[in-house]
C-alpha cells in the first residue's frame, strides 16, 4: 500500500512497488487522462508532473514517488501556467485526434512555469520528448508562444 499526493489529494492505493505510476493513476485512481503510447518513455503521451517537472509515468514505479506531489492533466489547469496553456490550445485549435494532447499540455505547461517567455531553442527543448503522430507541432508552438504572452 502507498499513500501519493495526486492533484492535491493524499490516495492510498494498492499497488505492487513496481508498478508504473501510469497504471496508478489509469486503473487504480480512475484518472484515464494521461494516455498510454510507448510505455518505454519514447513517446511522451504518459507525462505528468511530479512537484512541477514533467516525468514519463509510464517508466515510473509507484515505489520512486515518494514525497512528490503528483499532477495530472485533470487538475493542471488548476495552475497559472497550466490555465494559459489549455486557452491557449483552444484559441488555436491545436487538437487534432488528440490522444498526445495531455502530454503535450503537461510538457508546455512545465515549459512555461520555468520559462515565461520561452525562446524557440527552449520550446524545442521541453518538447522534444513528445510525439504527435498527427503532426501538430506548428500549432503546438504557435500556442506556446500564445500562452507565453498571456493567452
Ligand atoms: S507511454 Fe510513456 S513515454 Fe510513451
Ligand atoms: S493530435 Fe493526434 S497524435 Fe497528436
Amino acid at each position: 500500500m502507498f499513500t501519493v499526493n495526486i492533484n492535491g489529494q493524499d490516495q492510498q492505493v494498492d499497488a505492487t512497488p513496481e508498478m508504473p505510476l501510469l497504471w496508478v493513476l489509469r486503473d487504480l485512481v480512475g484518472l484515464t487522462g494521461t494516455k498510454f503510447g510507448c510505455g518505454i518513455a519514447q513517446c511522451g503521451a504518459c507525462t505528468v508532473h511530479l512537484d512541477g517537472r514533467p516525468a514519463r509515468s509510464c517508466v515510473t514505479p509507484i515505489a520512486a514517488v515518494g514525497q512528490r506531489k503528483v499532477t495530472t492533466i485533470e487538475a493542471i489547469g488548476d495552475t497559472p501556467a497550466g490555465r494559459k496553456v489549455q486557452q491557449a490550445w483552444l484559441d488555436l485549435d491545436v487538437v487534432q485526434c488528440g490522444y498526445c494532447q495531455s502530454g503535450q499540455i503537461m510538457s508546455a505547461a512545465a515549459l512555461l512555469a520555468a520559462h515565461p517567455a520561452p525562446t524557440d531553442a527552449d520550446i524545442d527543448s521541453a518538447m522534444a520528448g513528445n510525439i504527435c503522430r498527427c503532426g501538430t507541432y506548428v500549432r503546438i508552438r504557435a500556442a506556446i508562444k500564445h500562452a507565453a504572452q498571456g493567452a
